[in-house]
Protein backbone atom coordinates (compact mmCIF):
# COMPACT_ATOMS: atom_id res chain seq x y z
CA UNK A 1 0.00 0.00 0.00
CA UNK A 2 1.67 3.33 -1.00
CA UNK A 3 2.21 4.94 2.05
CA UNK A 4 2.30 9.52 2.07
CA UNK A 5 5.46 11.03 3.75
CA UNK A 6 3.34 13.14 5.99
CA UNK A 7 1.92 10.27 7.38
CA UNK A 8 2.66 9.48 11.12
CA UNK A 9 4.48 6.28 11.02
CA UNK A 10 1.33 4.11 13.07
CA UNK A 11 -2.02 6.33 12.25
CA UNK A 12 -3.41 4.08 10.32
CA UNK A 13 -6.94 4.73 11.09
CA UNK A 14 -8.08 7.79 13.20
CA UNK A 15 -11.83 7.40 14.15
CA UNK A 16 -13.62 10.79 15.05
CA UNK A 17 -17.69 11.77 15.57
CA UNK A 18 -19.36 14.77 15.20
CA UNK A 19 -22.81 15.69 16.65
CA UNK A 20 -26.38 16.86 15.15
CA UNK A 21 -27.16 20.23 15.36
CA UNK A 22 -30.16 21.91 16.01
CA UNK A 23 -31.60 25.65 15.01
CA UNK A 24 -33.35 27.16 18.25
CA UNK A 25 -33.80 30.41 16.19
CA UNK A 26 -33.48 29.85 12.41
CA UNK A 27 -34.16 33.38 10.26
CA UNK A 28 -33.91 33.45 6.99
CA UNK A 29 -33.77 36.47 4.83
CA UNK A 30 -34.06 36.55 1.09
CA UNK A 31 -32.48 35.27 -1.34
CA UNK A 32 -29.06 36.23 -2.43
CA UNK A 33 -27.30 36.80 -6.03
CA UNK A 34 -25.30 33.46 -4.98
CA UNK A 35 -28.41 31.16 -4.76
CA UNK A 36 -28.28 30.91 -0.91
CA UNK A 37 -29.96 32.77 1.87
CA UNK A 38 -28.57 35.04 4.75
CA UNK A 39 -29.57 33.89 8.17
CA UNK A 40 -29.57 34.48 11.42
CA UNK A 41 -29.48 31.68 13.53
CA UNK A 42 -28.70 30.11 17.28
CA UNK A 43 -26.93 26.49 16.68
CA UNK A 44 -26.50 23.90 19.60
CA UNK A 45 -25.04 20.55 19.09
CA UNK A 46 -27.06 17.54 20.76
CA UNK A 47 -26.42 14.35 21.60
CA UNK A 48 -26.78 12.35 18.56
CA UNK A 49 -23.43 11.62 16.60
CA UNK A 50 -22.01 10.24 13.36
CA UNK A 51 -18.95 8.27 13.57
CA UNK A 52 -16.39 8.66 10.90
CA UNK A 53 -12.82 6.46 11.21
CA UNK A 54 -10.08 7.18 7.93
CA UNK A 55 -7.59 4.60 7.45
CA UNK A 56 -5.11 4.07 4.62
CA UNK A 57 -6.54 1.70 2.76
CA UNK A 58 -7.88 1.66 -0.61
CA UNK A 59 -9.95 4.96 -1.51
CA UNK A 60 -13.60 3.47 -1.06
CA UNK A 61 -16.48 4.53 0.96
CA UNK A 62 -18.34 2.30 3.47
CA UNK A 63 -22.29 3.62 4.94
CA UNK A 64 -23.55 2.18 7.92
CA UNK A 65 -26.49 2.39 10.35
CA UNK A 66 -30.16 3.54 9.95
CA UNK A 67 -30.74 5.53 6.39
CA UNK A 68 -26.86 3.93 5.03
CA UNK A 69 -29.05 3.01 1.84
CA UNK A 70 -29.75 6.56 1.27
CA UNK A 71 -26.35 8.13 1.24
CA UNK A 72 -23.65 8.33 -1.40
CA UNK A 73 -20.75 6.26 -1.50
CA UNK A 74 -18.81 8.09 -4.30
CA UNK A 75 -16.81 11.40 -4.21
CA UNK A 76 -19.88 13.27 -4.04
CA UNK A 77 -20.64 12.00 -0.43
CA UNK A 78 -19.25 15.21 2.32
CA UNK A 79 -17.34 13.04 4.16
CA UNK A 80 -15.30 11.93 0.82
CA UNK A 81 -15.37 15.97 -0.45
CA UNK A 82 -13.82 16.05 2.90
CA UNK A 83 -10.85 13.65 3.01
CA UNK A 84 -10.18 15.23 -0.85
CA UNK A 85 -9.79 18.39 -0.06
CA UNK A 86 -7.58 18.20 3.35
CA UNK A 87 -5.48 15.17 0.98
CA UNK A 88 -5.38 17.61 -2.49
CA UNK A 89 -4.09 20.27 -0.12
CA UNK A 90 -1.66 17.68 1.84
CA UNK A 91 -0.17 16.84 -1.79
CA UNK A 92 -0.52 13.50 -0.56
CA UNK A 93 -1.53 10.34 -2.91
CA UNK A 94 -2.34 8.55 -0.10
CA UNK A 95 -5.23 5.84 -0.69
CA UNK A 96 -7.85 6.73 2.17
CA UNK A 97 -10.68 3.97 2.75
CA UNK A 98 -13.68 6.02 4.76
CA UNK A 99 -15.96 4.05 6.99
CA UNK A 100 -19.33 6.33 8.61
CA UNK A 101 -21.63 4.97 10.84
CA UNK A 102 -25.34 7.08 10.99
CA UNK A 103 -26.51 8.37 14.51
CA UNK A 104 -28.37 11.14 13.14
CA UNK A 105 -31.09 10.96 10.56
CA UNK A 106 -30.34 11.24 6.84
CA UNK A 107 -32.09 14.24 5.32
CA UNK A 108 -33.68 14.99 8.36
CA UNK A 109 -32.75 19.01 8.99
CA UNK A 110 -30.33 17.94 11.65
CA UNK A 111 -27.06 18.57 9.84
CA UNK A 112 -26.07 14.47 9.11
CA UNK A 113 -24.46 14.55 6.09
CA UNK A 114 -22.50 17.91 7.84
CA UNK A 115 -21.65 16.21 10.44
CA UNK A 116 -19.69 13.16 8.29
CA UNK A 117 -17.69 16.23 7.03
CA UNK A 118 -17.14 17.65 10.05
CA UNK A 119 -15.82 14.29 11.81
CA UNK A 120 -14.13 13.85 8.42
CA UNK A 121 -11.83 16.32 8.53
CA UNK A 122 -10.78 16.17 11.83
CA UNK A 123 -10.17 12.80 11.43
CA UNK A 124 -7.79 13.67 8.14
CA UNK A 125 -6.24 15.90 9.48
CA UNK A 126 -4.92 13.64 12.08
CA UNK A 127 -4.49 10.85 9.59
CA UNK A 128 -2.22 13.13 7.48
CA UNK A 129 -0.84 14.68 10.35
CA UNK A 130 -1.19 17.80 9.31
CA UNK A 131 -2.13 19.81 12.63
CA UNK A 132 -4.34 22.46 10.92
CA UNK A 133 -5.83 23.12 14.04
CA UNK A 134 -9.38 24.33 15.01
CA UNK A 135 -9.67 27.27 13.06
CA UNK A 136 -7.90 26.30 10.09
CA UNK A 137 -10.14 23.47 10.29
CA UNK A 138 -13.59 25.29 10.46
CA UNK A 139 -12.37 27.59 7.51
CA UNK A 140 -12.03 24.32 5.10
CA UNK A 141 -15.53 23.53 6.80
CA UNK A 142 -17.12 26.11 5.51
CA UNK A 143 -16.41 25.64 1.85
CA UNK A 144 -18.07 22.26 2.32
CA UNK A 145 -21.27 23.34 3.65
CA UNK A 146 -22.87 26.24 5.60
CA UNK A 147 -23.55 23.91 8.66
CA UNK A 148 -20.05 22.40 8.86
CA UNK A 149 -17.89 24.45 10.54
CA UNK A 150 -20.71 24.45 13.43
CA UNK A 151 -20.40 20.54 13.42
CA UNK A 152 -16.97 21.07 14.16
CA UNK A 153 -17.77 23.65 16.93
CA UNK A 154 -20.61 22.13 18.76
CA UNK A 155 -21.73 23.92 22.04
CA UNK A 156 -24.05 26.67 20.85
CA UNK A 157 -23.10 29.49 18.65
CA UNK A 158 -24.77 32.51 16.82
CA UNK A 159 -24.33 31.80 13.21
CA UNK A 160 -24.49 34.55 10.58
CA UNK A 161 -23.63 34.52 7.03
CA UNK A 162 -25.29 31.30 5.29
CA UNK A 163 -24.73 30.21 8.80
CA UNK A 164 -20.85 29.56 8.39
CA UNK A 165 -20.05 32.34 10.26
CA UNK A 166 -20.08 31.49 14.05
CA UNK A 167 -19.98 33.67 17.63
CA UNK A 168 -20.01 30.68 20.38
CA UNK A 169 -22.82 32.16 22.97
CA UNK A 170 -20.84 30.46 25.92
CA UNK A 171 -23.04 31.58 29.03
CA UNK A 172 -26.01 29.49 27.00
CA UNK A 173 -25.00 26.51 29.41
CA UNK A 174 -28.43 25.73 30.05
CA UNK A 175 -29.58 22.20 29.67
CA UNK A 176 -32.34 20.71 26.76
CA UNK A 177 -34.00 17.79 26.84
CA UNK A 178 -35.42 17.25 23.73
CA UNK A 179 -38.00 14.64 21.90
CA UNK A 180 -36.50 14.00 18.31
CA UNK A 181 -39.62 12.68 16.16
CA UNK A 182 -38.19 11.07 12.93
CA UNK A 183 -40.73 11.09 9.53
CA UNK A 184 -41.02 9.02 6.34
CA UNK A 185 -39.01 10.41 4.20
CA UNK A 186 -36.38 13.62 4.22
CA UNK A 187 -36.78 16.55 2.56
CA UNK A 188 -33.77 18.11 0.31
CA UNK A 189 -32.48 21.39 1.97
CA UNK A 190 -32.19 23.54 -1.35
CA UNK A 191 -35.98 22.51 -2.04
CA UNK A 192 -37.39 23.37 1.38
CA UNK A 193 -35.18 26.72 0.59
CA UNK A 194 -36.80 27.38 -2.61
CA UNK A 195 -40.21 26.50 -1.15
CA UNK A 196 -39.70 29.45 1.42
CA UNK A 197 -39.12 32.06 -1.72
CA UNK A 198 -41.95 30.55 -3.49
CA UNK A 199 -44.31 31.23 0.15
CA UNK A 200 -42.89 34.27 0.65
CA UNK A 201 -43.66 35.43 -3.25
CA UNK A 202 -47.00 34.40 -3.40
CA UNK A 203 -48.08 35.81 -0.06
CA UNK A 204 -46.62 38.96 -1.50
CA UNK A 205 -47.30 39.07 -5.57
CA UNK A 206 -47.54 42.21 -6.38
CA UNK A 207 -44.55 43.82 -4.33
CA UNK A 208 -41.74 43.12 -5.98
CA UNK A 209 -40.02 45.73 -4.40
CA UNK A 210 -41.00 45.12 -1.06
CA UNK A 211 -40.71 47.53 2.22
CA UNK A 212 -37.49 46.13 3.98
CA UNK A 213 -39.24 46.85 7.01
CA UNK A 214 -42.27 44.68 5.98
CA UNK A 215 -41.09 41.94 4.03
CA UNK A 216 -42.93 38.51 3.38
CA UNK A 217 -46.10 40.21 4.52
CA UNK A 218 -48.42 37.72 5.73
CA UNK A 219 -45.88 35.22 6.52
CA UNK A 220 -44.09 35.69 9.73
CA UNK A 221 -40.75 36.15 10.17
CA UNK A 222 -38.25 35.38 13.35
CA UNK A 223 -37.16 38.60 15.00
CA UNK A 224 -34.49 39.30 16.97
CA UNK A 225 -32.13 36.70 18.90
CA UNK A 226 -31.52 38.80 22.04
CA UNK A 227 -34.67 37.62 23.93
CA UNK A 228 -33.23 33.61 23.71
CA UNK A 229 -29.67 34.46 23.75
CA UNK A 230 -30.49 35.92 27.47
CA UNK A 231 -32.89 32.76 28.23
CA UNK A 232 -30.29 30.44 26.88
CA UNK A 233 -28.30 32.14 30.43
CA UNK A 234 -31.53 31.03 32.80
CA UNK A 235 -32.37 27.76 33.79
CA UNK A 236 -35.93 28.02 32.71
CA UNK A 237 -37.03 25.28 29.91
CA UNK A 238 -40.02 27.54 29.35
CA UNK A 239 -38.90 30.77 29.29
CA UNK A 240 -36.42 29.72 26.08
CA UNK A 241 -39.21 27.06 24.81
CA UNK A 242 -41.41 30.45 24.33
CA UNK A 243 -38.86 31.59 22.34
CA UNK A 244 -37.95 29.14 19.51
CA UNK A 245 -38.98 29.84 16.31
CA UNK A 246 -38.02 28.41 12.58
CA UNK A 247 -38.75 30.28 9.18
CA UNK A 248 -38.70 27.13 7.45
CA UNK A 249 -41.37 25.30 9.31
CA UNK A 250 -43.75 26.94 6.89
CA UNK A 251 -42.24 25.98 3.78
CA UNK A 252 -41.34 22.12 5.44
CA UNK A 253 -44.95 22.14 6.23
CA UNK A 254 -46.07 23.15 3.03
CA UNK A 255 -44.22 20.10 1.02
CA UNK A 256 -44.88 17.29 3.94
CA UNK A 257 -48.43 18.34 5.52
CA UNK A 258 -48.67 15.18 7.93
CA UNK A 259 -45.86 17.06 9.65
CA UNK A 260 -49.12 19.14 11.07
CA UNK A 261 -50.24 16.25 12.74
CA UNK A 262 -46.88 15.09 14.08
CA UNK A 263 -46.27 18.57 15.84
CA UNK A 264 -49.85 18.51 17.21
CA UNK A 265 -49.48 15.68 18.73
CA UNK A 266 -46.12 16.11 20.51
CA UNK A 267 -47.69 19.63 21.79
CA UNK A 268 -51.14 17.74 22.93
CA UNK A 269 -48.42 15.35 24.79
CA UNK A 270 -47.31 18.05 26.80
CA UNK A 271 -44.05 19.23 25.08
CA UNK A 272 -43.23 22.94 26.03
CA UNK A 273 -42.48 23.69 22.38
CA UNK A 274 -42.86 21.60 19.05
CA UNK A 275 -41.42 22.72 15.76
CA UNK A 276 -39.61 21.68 12.93
CA UNK A 277 -36.01 20.99 12.98
CA UNK A 278 -33.96 22.86 10.34
CA UNK A 279 -35.00 22.22 7.08
CA UNK A 280 -37.27 19.07 8.29
CA UNK A 281 -38.88 16.64 8.32
CA UNK A 282 -37.45 15.63 11.84
CA UNK A 283 -39.77 17.27 13.92
CA UNK A 284 -38.30 18.60 17.77
CA UNK A 285 -40.03 18.56 21.01
CA UNK A 286 -39.08 20.39 24.03
CA UNK A 287 -39.25 19.34 27.46
CA UNK A 288 -38.78 20.59 31.42
CA UNK A 289 -36.29 17.32 32.11
CA UNK A 290 -35.58 13.80 30.91
CA UNK A 291 -38.82 12.06 32.08
CA UNK A 292 -41.04 14.58 30.62
CA UNK A 293 -39.10 14.01 27.47
CA UNK A 294 -39.43 10.15 27.80
CA UNK A 295 -43.29 10.29 28.63
CA UNK A 296 -43.77 12.78 25.41
CA UNK A 297 -41.94 10.70 23.52
CA UNK A 298 -43.82 7.35 24.42
CA UNK A 299 -47.04 9.13 23.68
CA UNK A 300 -45.83 10.45 20.20
CA UNK A 301 -44.53 6.94 19.49
CA UNK A 302 -48.26 5.48 20.51
CA UNK A 303 -49.96 7.76 18.01
CA UNK A 304 -47.74 6.41 15.04
CA UNK A 305 -47.00 9.69 13.47
CA UNK A 306 -43.45 8.87 13.55
CA UNK A 307 -41.54 6.61 11.91
CA UNK A 308 -38.81 6.73 15.05
CA UNK A 309 -38.80 8.87 18.20
CA UNK A 310 -35.95 9.27 20.32
CA UNK A 311 -34.69 11.34 23.27
CA UNK A 312 -31.76 13.63 23.26
CA UNK A 313 -30.38 16.71 25.26
CA UNK A 314 -27.95 19.64 24.35
CA UNK A 315 -25.74 21.28 24.25
CA UNK A 316 -22.51 19.13 23.34
CA UNK A 317 -19.12 19.34 22.70
CA UNK A 318 -17.78 19.44 18.60
CA UNK A 319 -15.98 16.99 16.57
CA UNK A 320 -13.53 15.04 18.45
CA UNK A 321 -11.53 11.93 17.98
CA UNK A 322 -12.42 9.26 19.77
CA UNK A 323 -9.76 6.96 18.57
CA UNK A 324 -6.83 7.57 17.78
CA UNK A 325 -4.00 4.06 17.47
CA UNK A 326 -0.63 6.69 17.72
CA UNK A 327 -2.41 7.85 20.98
CA UNK A 328 -1.90 11.53 20.46
O1 LIG B 1 -24.27 25.08 2.35
P1 LIG B 1 -24.95 23.82 1.90
O2 LIG B 1 -24.21 23.14 0.78
O3 LIG B 1 -25.27 22.89 3.01
O4 LIG B 1 -26.33 24.30 1.31
C1 LIG B 1 -27.12 23.45 0.52
C2 LIG B 1 -28.12 24.29 -0.23
O5 LIG B 1 -29.05 24.87 0.67
C3 LIG B 1 -27.53 25.46 -1.00
O6 LIG B 1 -27.12 25.08 -2.28
C4 LIG B 1 -28.70 26.42 -1.05
O7 LIG B 1 -29.61 26.04 -2.05
C5 LIG B 1 -29.39 26.18 0.26
N1 LIG B 1 -28.95 27.14 1.30
C6 LIG B 1 -29.41 28.43 1.24
N2 LIG B 1 -29.01 29.34 2.18
C7 LIG B 1 -28.19 28.97 3.18
C8 LIG B 1 -27.71 27.65 3.28
C9 LIG B 1 -28.13 26.75 2.31
O8 LIG B 1 -30.18 28.78 0.34
N3 LIG B 1 -27.83 29.88 4.09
Amino acid sequence: MPRDASTPAGARAVTAVAPAKINLHLGVGDLRADGYHDLLTVYRAVDLWERVTVSLDDDEVVVTGPGAPQVPTDRTNLAARAVDLLREEAGSDARIAIRIHKGVPVAGGMAGGSADAAAALVATDRLLGLGLGRAALEERAARLGSDVPFCIRGGTALGTGRGEKLATLLHARAEQHIVVALADGGLSTPTVFAELDRLRAERDPADPGRDPADPGRGLPRAGGVDPLVVALAGDDPAAVAGLLANDMEAAALSLMPALRRTLRVGREAGALHGMVSGSGPTCLFFCTDRDHAIAVAAEISEHGVAREVRVTRGPVGGAHIVDDPTGK
